[in-house]
Order: C-alpha cells, then structure tokens, then sequence
C-alpha cells in the first residue's frame, strides 16, 4: 500500500502503486484542488508540488512520489492565494491551482522574479482566458509579500 507525504500529512492510499497521483489526491484523499485537465502532462492544470517542484500529477504514478513531500494548492502559502484574488489572476480559474504550484516553485528558489523568470516559470502552464497578465502581477505581487512576511 502506498505511503505519500501530503501537505504535511502521511496517508496511506489503498491503490495500486501504478495509480496516478492526481487520481489518489482528488479521489482518495479529497483534495479536488488540483484539476484534471489533458492528462498526457500537457496542460499544467494537475500540477503540484513534489519535493518542492512543480510535477505533472497525472504523468506522476504513487510508486515515484513514495518518500517525498507533496503539497497541493490547498496548502500553499496564503499570500499566493491572496495575490491571485486581488490581480484578479484567475477568470474559470481552471488552471489556477497548477499556475499557483508553479509560482510557488518558482518562489521557493527566487524570491524576487523578473517578468521574464516568471513567464519561464510558467511556460508549462496554459491558460485558456488568457489571463497571463493578470497572473504574471500576480505573481510578483505575492513576491513582494511573502519576502515582507519572511524579514
Ligand atoms: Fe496533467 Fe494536463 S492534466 S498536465
């Protein structure tokens, strides 16, 4: 039986080690944050945090995130959640959880991204509104606060 390490939490999934990791979080584990979209690792929408990287969960099977510390969109950092609402960064919002996993990977290594860094880091990310801009203030908004919350 897998054991995973989610947002802080050890959960035993009683499913085969081949089962995605998108399907064991939203269905298994309740955490229907993380979305569903292309499922071949093309869209972003399903993406989390493993180890600190932003991963594809629908390309990830529970044998390969064993023994590493996950986190879904419901557990990352307020400040992020905060940045996107007030830029308005989201319209469906669909791609939201995968476009913040991905600014917080982003985050965690670069405190204080230039547009260019930002827009590389979320290159794999599609957003079919076309919100880009918005999220891209967004992301640099939530900079700036996380860096004020960390000195
Ligand atoms: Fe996983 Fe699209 S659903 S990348």
């Amino acid at each position: 039986m897998p054991v995973l390490l989610v947002n802080g939490q050890r959960c035993e999934i009683d499913a085969p080690p081949a089962r995605a990791l998108l399907d064991a979080l939203r269905e298994d584990l309740g955490l229907t944050g993380t979305r569903e979209g292309c499922r071949a690792g093309e869209c972003g929408a399903c993406h989390v945090l493993v180890d600190g990287r932003a991963l594809a969960s629908c390309q990830t099977p529970l044998w390969a995130a064993e023994g590493r510390e996950i986190t879904t969109v419901e557990a990352l950092p307020a400040a992020l959640h905060e940045a996107f609402e007030a830029e308005q960064a989201a319209q469906c919002g669909y791609c939201s959880a995968g476009m913040l996993a991905a600014a917080a990977a982003l985050l965690r290594v670069e405190p204080d991204p230039q547009e260019a860094q930002i827009r590389a880091a979320l290159d794999r990310q599609l957003c079919r509104c076309g919100a880009h801009l918005a999220i891209v203030r967004a992301v640099r908004r939530a900079a700036a606060a996380l860096r004020v919350g960390a000195s």
